[in-house]
């Protein structure tokens, strides 16, 4: 795994030796400009004594102050080294100071051209294995009478050179040391800036299963963390929901499943209990057999319900004709709504969507089922379904009573039945939230748009076009 403090500190350490090492140069490069103009500046000040004091001799007597030009003796510091030689127009020397011998100082051709236009020539070059810096100074500039001469001073860059690499040396070692010490600070703000997520990630950790109600609240203040641990929070919000949710679903279902199993035991017990005549097992029987329907149908329930919410397969979306489903779906409560005294109309138009079929017959079911249910005799029951703005509308509206406001907020929620007393059947309270769960799963919605008097529900899919 990438470590993000290695990374940073190794960045921020190359970056601040880069920069000491760019200023290191630069610098570098401006003090060997001042160190070349200052020496420079002395061997022309040198070569004007000596051009101002030879000016009036002649040639033959021209001769240098050679207390100046020390011998490059063991111990004379070699700042202080000049050598100095005559020159004519033709580049034949004329008189030399003595510390040269019988050696001639090269005489660079650059600065000699210089010198013939009236200018001061400069140049650098290697003689006798080290380097010099020269100049050459026509006399002409203080006299007519060397009109023709040229004076060349030169020194050694030695001293310039030295003190040119140590400031260098000086530089890369600042560079080393000041890449070592970003280094260290780097990894200690590295250090300061994650430790909040740390503490962050430490706090989510400690939230488990049984916990999920706890929030992070660990930095929660600071700007940047702010919406991290808002959006932490949130997903433990949901998390937390969702867990009560299903714990709440899983009692629910298991107390479902009870309640018919221990009917049809208190019924086999008091059977078993003497020995009975044919048409009294025959009771029992069917009442447990009615036992047996009811948890089969909630199995069922809960089935769609599991399968519903993990979304349908793409390979059970196929074209349906959506008026043919409704008629279906109200076909089989007909019955029962005309021995309750019913008056069921239909109102339908061409209308298709995609998805599965059985699955949407019985989302349409359940909302009749409950309009049979929970209205009395009297009651009109209209189901409608219609295409509008690219949406397939089923409608299912009763003139009961409709649905108190104690109870309209939740009928959507698993298990959850309204006043009991009301009813004619007796379910489980998975009717709806099944409707939903399957509205859902093919793209759509369903929704109470009237909770009073009378209900009204409508589910909306997507519409597609008429087989
Ligand atoms: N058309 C309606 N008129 C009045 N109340 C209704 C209507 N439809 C639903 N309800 C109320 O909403 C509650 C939830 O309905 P839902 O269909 O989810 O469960 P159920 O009918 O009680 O049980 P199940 O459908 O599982 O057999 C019902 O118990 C009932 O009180
Ligand atoms: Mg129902």
């Amino acid at each position: 795994m990438r470590s993000f403090r290695l990374q940073l500190t190794l960045r921020f350490g190359l970056t601040m030796l880069l920069i000491l090492l760019v200023t290191g140069a630069a610098w570098t490069v401006l003090l060997r400009v001042i160190l070349y103009r200052q020496l420079d500046r002395t061997l022309l000040a040198l070569a004007e004594v000596e051009a101002l004091a030879g000016a009036s001799a002649s040639s033959s007597h021209f001769q240098f102050h050679e207390g100046v030009f020390l011998t490059e003796a063991r111990h004379s510091p070699s700042e202080l080294v000049r050598f100095a030689e005559l020159w004519t127009d033709q580049s034949a020397p004329v008189v030399r100071s003595i510390n040269l011998g019988q050696r001639d100082l090269p005489l660079p051709v650059d600065a000699m051209a210089d010198a013939r236009r009236e200018i001061v020539g400069h140049a650098t070059f290697k003689w006798e294995g080290a380097r010099y810096r020269s100049i050459v100074y026509p006399l002409r500039l203080v006299g007519t009478l060397h009109a023709k001469h040229y004076l060349e001073v030169a020194g050694p860059l030695d001293p310039v050179d030295t003190t040119l690499w140590r400031s260098a040396a000086f530089a890369a070692l600042l560079g080393v040391i000041g890449m070592m010490l970003a280094m260290g600070g780097a990894w200690w703000f590295a250090r300061l800036a994650t430790r909040p997520a740390q503490e962050i990630a430490a706090q989510a950790e400690a939230i488990e299963a049984g916990t999920l109600s706890a929030r992070i609240t660990a930095h929660a203040e600071v700007a940047e963390y702010h919406r991290l641990v808002a959006v932490l929070n949130a997903m433990l919000d949901r998390l937390d929901r969702a867990f009560q949710a299903q714990r709440r679903f899983v009692a629910d279902a298991s107390h479902e499943l009870r309640s018919p199993l221990t009917v049809l035991k208190g019924d086999i017990d008091v059977a078993l209990r003497r020995e009975r005549g044919p048409a009294e097992y025959r009771a029992v029987l069917e009442s447990g057999r009615e036992e047996v329907d009811r948890m089969s149908a909630l199995a069922d329930n809960l089935l769609t319900l599991a399968r519903t919410d993990s979304g349908l397969p793409p390979d059970r979306l196929q074209p349906v004709d959506l008026e043919q489903v409704v008629r279906r779906a109200v076909e089989r409560s007909r019955v029962a709504a005309a021995e309750a005294g019913l008056d069921m109309t239909l109102d339908t138009s061409p209308t298709a969507t995609r998805g599965d079929a059985g699955l949407l017959e019985r989302a349409v079911g359940n909302l009749v089922e409950n309009a049979v249910q929970y209205t009395p005799a009297g009651t009109r029951i209209t189901v409608r379904c219609w295409t509008a703005e690219g949406c397939a509308r089923v409608e299912v509206d009763d003139s009961g009573p409709g649905i108190p406001p104690e109870h309209a907020p939740h009928v959507f929620e698993r298990f959850y039945r309204g006043d009991p007393a009301r009813s004619r059947g007796s379910g489980a309270g998975l009717g709806l939230p099944i409707a939903s769960a399957i509205a859902a799963a093919h793209g759509g919605a369903l929704e109470l748009v009237r909770a009073r008097p009378g209900a009204l529900f409508r589910l909306t899919l997507p519409a597609a076009a008429p087989a």
